[in-house]
């Protein structure tokens, strides 16, 4: 069985090759290798990730695995392929799709992520999960970013391959991303194995900001710090760079990142006239029950103690109605 999962990583890694090769010496990949230019993508980065192109066809990993003597049934395990139901043949799982490989923790190709070109759904078709592949265990770019992310005690957590790979090409090498679902305790623990500070930056939409607080949860529970970057509405990682550079991305966007508690303060901030006393009340009510929440009283002390120089109020009056909220909770 365990000879069966190596031959299922075997057939990703040298069909990784023939895709990669696809794109970029063959005409099959020109279209694609243009798209991948138009978005900023160099060489380099397509090289350093092994990118590629799935061509067009049904039967092109197909044919190139069996002339390999691969068992096409072992490949549909591996997800690779998939079988018809009334003839029960096998065909590309992929085609005419930018593909990605996906590794695991050592390094092995055990998945991949097919993105289409322009728009059309699904946007990114990824492997099923199988026998080599657990995409909640499984972080994208891990195993390349693993020596920076000790060196710096630190890890970038995005939402998206492409955001890893345009970080790279920025000198960010630090960074991972999630498979499309939000941050499992699993890869939480992948990265508080390695670091003390985990830099979350997610989508600035509403379901980012939620992603962001769930995978803080699961981060915390570890032990390790958390702290959120942010950029402006509608914009990921990705974007942000092509528009303003890495070097702005690195200062504006990493450098200006926030704890938790301080990013929680921006967010309830956020259309409250804090001019207006009741809705500054209402604020500073909400931000003393999300300090009682914190488990260090030191933490809980030097943002009571914020609180009351930013309102100019004292702290023993803030801390008599913190203790009065705790106790009408109960
Ligand atoms: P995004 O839609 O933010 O992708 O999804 P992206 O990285 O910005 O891609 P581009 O820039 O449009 O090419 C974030 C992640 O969610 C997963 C993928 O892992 C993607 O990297 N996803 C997204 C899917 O699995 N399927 C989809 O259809 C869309
Ligand atoms: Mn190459
Ligand atoms: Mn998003
Ligand atoms: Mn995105
Ligand atoms: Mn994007």
């Amino acid at each position: 069985a365990t000879k069966e999962k190596e031959i299922m990583k075997e057939g990703h890694e040298l069909l990784a090759r023939l895709y990669h090769h696809c794109l970029t010496n063959t005409e099959y990949g020109q279209k694609a290798k243009e798209y991948l230019y138009n978005r900023g993508f160099t060489d380099e980065m397509i090289d350093h990730f092994q990118i590629g192109f799935a061509p067009e066809s049904w039967d092109f990993a197909t044919s190139f695995l069996q002339k390999r003597n691969f068992t096409l049934q072992t490949m549909e395990e591996a997800g690779i392929l998939a079988k018809r139901e009334f003839d029960r043949k096998f065909y590309d799982r992929f085609r005419s799709r930018i593909m990605f490989p996906i590794w695991d923790t050592q390094g092995k190709n055990i998945a991949f992520g097919g993105r289409i070109m322009g728009d059309g759904e699904p946007k990114y078709l990824n492997s099923p999960e199988t026998r080599i592949f657990h995409k909640s265990k499984t972080l994208y770019g891990y195993h390349m970013a693993r020596p920076d992310m000790r060196k710096d005690d630190k890890a970038i957590l995005f939402e998206g391959y492409v955001d890893v790979i345009a970080a790279w090409k920025a000198g960010i090498t630090n960074a991972v991303a999630t498979l499309g679902t939000s941050l499992t305790q699993d890869q939480a623990k992948l990265l508080s194995r390695n670091v003390n500070t985990v830099v979350i930056c997610y989508d600035s939409d509403q379901a980012g900001i939620n992603a962001a607080f769930r995978a803080t949860e699961h981060i915390e529970k570890m032990d390790c710090n958390v702290r959120i970057a942010q950029m402006p509405p509608g914009l990921d990682p990705d974007d942000y760079i092509q528009n303003y550079g890495g070097e702005r991305f690195k200062q504006d966007v990493l450098g200006a990142s926030l704890t938790v508690m301080a990013f929680k303060m921006q967010f309830m901030r956020r259309g409250k006239n804090l001019q207006d006393e009741g809705e500054r009340m209402r604020y500073i009510e909400e931000i003393l029950h999300e300090i009682a929440k914190l488990p260090k009283a030191v933490e809980r002390d030097h943002y009571l103690r914020q609180l009351a120089e930013e309102f100019n109020l004292s702290l023993d009056a803030l801390k008599q109605q913190q203790y009065q909220a705790f106790v009408n909770q109960k």
